[in-house]
């Protein structure tokens, strides 16, 4: 017992770190990534491969660490007690702020967080960042959630979803920028710069101000973009 406690820790020191495979010693990954279940139960056998593959997989997290559950036993009943309650629908924006605080204090003061508590309709982390397969932000999906409740039928802003569509196809292609200029610009003050111009960004879109999130998007992919173009030249020049 102590000492899969002691692994835990060491797991979630990894995951600060953020350097070494996923742990070992994780009962539930030991019996989940079995590849028998890719005869026996094929669904189950793909929610750990995307798991695996994942930014939380890379990152060395446990499944208990949203699941909860009892990491430390090879009993699947045991080991099973309630690890669905922590991944329910109205229970998720909880479940991730427990380690992404900035991006859950932002998104529960927006109008769908409290849709979300009321009758446990509205979009969550789930809706746009998937749940096991975490990795980007797939815009057809998102956009077709919103246009779930977004639509002229309902007539609440139905303009909606061809909003998001812009705006995150935007996103995606400032982070290909973000990753070549945080990794290669000379200009490190100025790259500083344009991070925190970017999680402003990024908290806006959190608590849905649409609006102005339109406005910033365009202006920080034209910085981005010219820092990019930056960064190509020093890299030419070394
Ligand atoms: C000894 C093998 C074994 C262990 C240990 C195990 N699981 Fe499972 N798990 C399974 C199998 C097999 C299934 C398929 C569903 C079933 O048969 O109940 C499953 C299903 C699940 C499901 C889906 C449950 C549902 O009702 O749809 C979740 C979530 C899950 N496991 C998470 C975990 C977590 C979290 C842990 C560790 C705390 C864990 N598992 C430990 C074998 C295991
Ligand atoms: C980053 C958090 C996170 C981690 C880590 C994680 N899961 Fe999940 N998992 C979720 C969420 C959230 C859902 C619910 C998905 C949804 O609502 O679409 C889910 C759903 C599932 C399901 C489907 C349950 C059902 O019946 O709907 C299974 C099976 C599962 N997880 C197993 C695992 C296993 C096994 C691991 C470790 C290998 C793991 N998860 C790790 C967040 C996580
Ligand atoms: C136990 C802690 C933990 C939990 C719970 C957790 N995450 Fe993470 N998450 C991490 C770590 C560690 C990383 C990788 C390091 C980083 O980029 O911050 C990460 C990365 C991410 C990223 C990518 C960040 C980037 O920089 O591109 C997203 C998006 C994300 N998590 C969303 C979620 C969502 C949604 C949930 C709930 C379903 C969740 N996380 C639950 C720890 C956690
Ligand atoms: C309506 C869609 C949507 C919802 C709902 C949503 N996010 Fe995000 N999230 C995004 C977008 C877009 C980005 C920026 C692009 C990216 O990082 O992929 C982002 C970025 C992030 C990041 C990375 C931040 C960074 O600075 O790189 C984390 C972590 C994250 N979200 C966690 C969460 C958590 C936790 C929740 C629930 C409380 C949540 N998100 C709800 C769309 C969403
Ligand atoms: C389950 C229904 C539902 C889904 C899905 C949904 N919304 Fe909403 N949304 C609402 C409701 C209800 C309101 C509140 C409208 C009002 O105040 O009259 C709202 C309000 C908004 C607002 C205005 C926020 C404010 O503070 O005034 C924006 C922007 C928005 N949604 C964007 C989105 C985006 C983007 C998506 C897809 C990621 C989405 N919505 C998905 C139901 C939904």
């Amino acid at each position: 017992m102590k000492i899969i406690r002691l692994l835990t820790l060491a797991g979630l020191l990894t995951v600060l770190i953020g350097t070494l495979p996923a742990l070992a010693g994780d009962e539930c990954i030991a019996c989940h990534k079995d590849p028998k279940f890719k005869v026996q139960n094929p669904k189950l056998f793909y929610y750990y491969e995307d798991f695996e593959n994942s930014v939380h997989g890379v990152a060395g997290l446990g499944c208990s660490d949203c699941h909860g559950g009892d990491a430390s036993t090879t009993d699947m009943k045991a080991a099973h007690v309630d690890v669905l309650k922590p991944v329910a629908f109205d229970r998720v924006p909880d479940t991730c702020g427990e380690c992404h605080e900035q991006q859950h204090d932002t998104f529960v003061t927006s109008k769908h967080y409290k849709i979300l508590e009321d009758d446990g309709t509205a979009p969550n982390c789930v809706t746009c960042h998937g749940a096991m397969e975490m990795d980007f932000i797939f815009v057809t999906r998102v956009k077709n959630t919103c246009a779930f409740c977004h639509n002229r039928e309902t007539g609440n802003m139905p303009e909606v979803p061809d909003r998001a569509d812009y705006v995150l196809n935007k996103i995606n292609i400032m982070k290909g920028y973000r990753s070549f200029v945080n990794t290669y610009a000379e200009d490190q003050v100025e790259a500083k710069a344009l991070e925190t111009g970017y999680a402003d960004l990024v908290a806006r879109w959190h608590r849905f101000d649409l609006s102005q999130v339109e406005t910033d998007v365009k202006a920080l992919l034209g910085d981005y973009r010219k820092a990019k173009a930056q960064a190509m030249k020093d890299r030419r020049h070394k």
